[in-house]
């Protein structure tokens, strides 16, 4: 089997040594650096912009891997692929032209990913999912680090693997909240190919240690 791809969150990394937290993540076998982007209004919460992105860009060597909470994405598609997104997952809840959205992401040269609140049931990416590189399920209500894991998670993951069989077979599934050995070791059971943790990795006393382990589940 694939090694479990892993994508840690910078949201819980220590903004004043940003630099240093990136460059932690290009030399800890992390496959994706993944950024949350928050407006106040699809999330009750803000993080950060396109300057903290772009600077992040700079010391990256390993893809990124953009999250956006956000109501309004298609106007900033493109500023996200300027600032490196690899990978770009936009909200159901939020999109109104799903389709659209997606199309214009693969169109803009990055993978396509759609993610899921806790409460959307899986079978409502049916009609987008043979269009999309990746389904993020959200494992935590969005919009803050450090959340209890929600465990129905891992039947949805297992459902939406079932449905991709048929539908997309190479779909990547991410989840997203909550993260740590126990869970994520159940995640990859039941079908998820890629980790996303925040809190875990950065409040480890060897966050590349963890990365490591992550990775090996
Ligand atoms: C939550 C974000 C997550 C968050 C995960 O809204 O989408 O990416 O950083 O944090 P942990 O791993 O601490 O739950
Ligand atoms: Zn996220």
């Amino acid at each position: 089997m694939a090694e479990t791809k892993v994508s840690p969150s910078l949201l819980a990394a220590d903004f004043a040594n940003l630099q240093r937290d990136v460059e932690m993540l290009n030399h800890s076998g992390a496959d994706y650096i993944h950024i949350d982007i928050m407006d106040g209004r699809f999330v009750p919460n803000l993080s950060f912009g396109f300057p903290v992105t772009q600077a992040v860009q700079k010391h990256a060597r390993i893809p990124l891997d953009f999250h956006l909470m956000i109501e309004e994405a298609d106007p900033y598609l493109e500023e996200c692929v300027k600032s490196g997104a690899a990978i770009i997952t936009v909200h159901l809840e939020a999109c109104r032209h799903l389709h659209r959205t997606v199309s214009q992401i693969r169109n803009l040269g990055a993978m396509a990913g759609v993610a899921l609140n806790p409460h959307s049931d899986i079978s409502l990416l049916a009609p987008v999912l043979p269009f999309l590189d990746l389904a993020l399920v959200m494992s935590v209500n969005p919009g803050f680090g450090g959340q209890a894991f929600i465990e129905t998670t891992y039947e949805k993951v297992r459902a939406l693997r079932a449905l991709a069989a048929k539908l997309q077979p190479s779909l990547i599934i991410e989840v997203d909240g909550g993260v740590n050995l126990e869970t994520g070791k159940k995640l990859v059971e039941a079908g998820a190919d890629m980790l996303v943790a925040g809190s875990f990795v950065f409040r480890s006393s060897d966050p590349v240690a963890t990365v490591q382990s992550l990775k090996s589940l």
